[in-house]
């Protein structure tokens, strides 16, 4: 049975003109911030905080409890909006700034004034060019109608909200390399802790946020934390846009309760697979994330199920393969990725993933020798845990994942010097 849904965050998607601010607040858009500004800074944290809201960047962080680590008093402190979306397989923050701007602007300001800061910035991935024009603008017309600037609505805050365009570095989307990266410093993490909540920004406490997460906020203070939580698992409350791609016949965002089964995301509201060939695997929630098999396909997509499982949910974007899908080259495809990713600060992350790669490319290639997989896997286990970033942990997944569920299919390549299927 497929699950019937109100939607919350994609509430505006499809509305002409959707972006603009008319539109927004004739549909009862900025009412939640003026709630807001009603209440005292701890009231709104503590509402975010029981709401279970969880950051949907792809940690998956209570929000509440952040925003509690941030000092509170006057010193000057910052919030980031973090519209970077590198992971491959996610397309779901891209869709918000391009429909509805003003949801994140507004939850952006609630957030701020929750944690007393006055200064926020949107980051940004420099290639989403309407993104950009849609972030700037909608910036503009709620400086114009006076929910940014001095003295926003009469109620004595002050919050300025500016745009800074990234270089499409996928690093610059981890919160410490963001703030290096808007610093105008290279785009390389700092060692954590300290967090950024503590030391951020230009030294100074710091709240980054996922833009998802952000447009969760408006809905939660409208509405309240109770009905948040009636939404999804009791751990994994609220809804979620999952962003499936792959060999179904309908991609797309889809927004829906977390916990629903991936069954039901995949064959109902994707439409199933895209032709004849049964389902084979699926990477859940990013390309970072281990690989999973039809046997997971009854879990409930929410944090703590795709853990049992054996994965993560991630950013929730599904990528799906069908029956034939060569998954060695799934790896090698990932691992690419990652090592031209690398930002190459660390030694396990810069050489590890070159050298997967090219004992990868040595395997499809047809020249793979005997030990060549537990070459693999001994370079995994080099990379993981020794990284200055949580990105060696999670570029070493699609190697392991697929060595756990397809390893025949690598034993194949090695001893035929072709791929199993053909
Ligand atoms: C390698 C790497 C890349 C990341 N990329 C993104 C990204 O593109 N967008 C994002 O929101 N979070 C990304 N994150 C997560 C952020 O570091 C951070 O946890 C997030 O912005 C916090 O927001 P949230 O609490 O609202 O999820 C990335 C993390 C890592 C390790």
């Amino acid at each position: 049975m497929s699950t019937q849904f109100e939607p919350i965050l994609t509430r505006n998607v499809g509305v002409p003109n959707s972006e603009k601010i008319d539109v927004y607040v004739e549909r009862g858009g900025y009412t939640a911030l003026r709630k807001a500004l009603k209440m005292s800074p701890d009231e709104l944290t503590a509402e975010v905080r029981e709401s279970g809201l969880r950051g949907r960047g792809g940690a998956g962080f209570p929000a509440g409890l952040k925003w509690g680590f941030m000092p509170r008093g006057d010193q000057t402190k910052y919030v980031c909006i973090n519209t970077d979306e590198g992971e491959p397989g996610t397309f779901k923050d891209r869709l918000l700034v391009e429909h509805d701007p003003h949801a994140i602007i507004e939850g952006t300001i609630i957030a701020a004034y929750a944690v007393n800061a006055h200064r926020a910035f949107v980051y940004i991935r420099g290639e989403f060019f309407l993104g950009i024009k849609r972030w700037i603008k909608a910036i503009d017309d709620a400086y114009r109608h006076g929910f940014l600037g001095q003295n926003i609505l009469g109620s004595g805050f002050d919050i300025d909200l500016s745009v800074h365009r990234g270089a499409g570095a996928y690093i610059c989307g981890e919160e410490t390399a963001l703030i290096n990266s808007l610093e105008g410093k290279r785009g390389e993490p700092r060692l954590k802790p300290p967090y950024p909540a503590q030391i951020g920004l230009w030294g100074k406490p710091t709240l980054v946020h996922n833009v998802e997460t952000l447009a969760n906020v408006p809905p939660i203070v409208d509405r309240g934390a109770a009905w948040f939580r009636s939404i999804g698992t009791e751990r994994s409350s609220g809804p979620k846009l999952f962003c499936i791609s792959g060999h179904v016949r309908q991609r797309g965002n889809y927004e829906l309760p977390l916990g629903t089964p991936l069954r039901e995301i995949i064959y109902e509201h994707a439409g199933g697979m895209r032709g004849s060939k049964p389902f084979k695997a699926v990477i859940p929630g990013g390309a970072s994330t281990p690989v999973l098999t039809a046997e997971h396909l009854d879990t409930p997509m929410d944090f703590e199920s795709v853990m049992a499982a054996g994965s993560m949910l991630g950013t929730g974007a599904i990528i799906v393969m069908e029956e034939g899908t060569d998954m060695v080259k799934v790896a090698q495809r990932i691992m690419r990725f990652f090592m031209h990713e690398s930002c190459g600060r660390c030694t396990p992350c810069r050489a590890g993933s070159s050298q997967l790669v090219a004992t990868l490319d040595r395997i499809v290639g047809g020249k793979g020798k005997q030990g060549d997989i537990e070459l693999l896997e001994d370079i995994c286990g080099h990379i993981i845990g020794n990284t200055f970033c949580p990105m060696g942990d999670a570029e070493v997944n699609p190697v392991l994942s697929t060595l756990k569920h397809f390893r025949n299919e690598y034993e194949h390549y090695v001893e035929h010097k072709r791929p199993i299927s053909a």
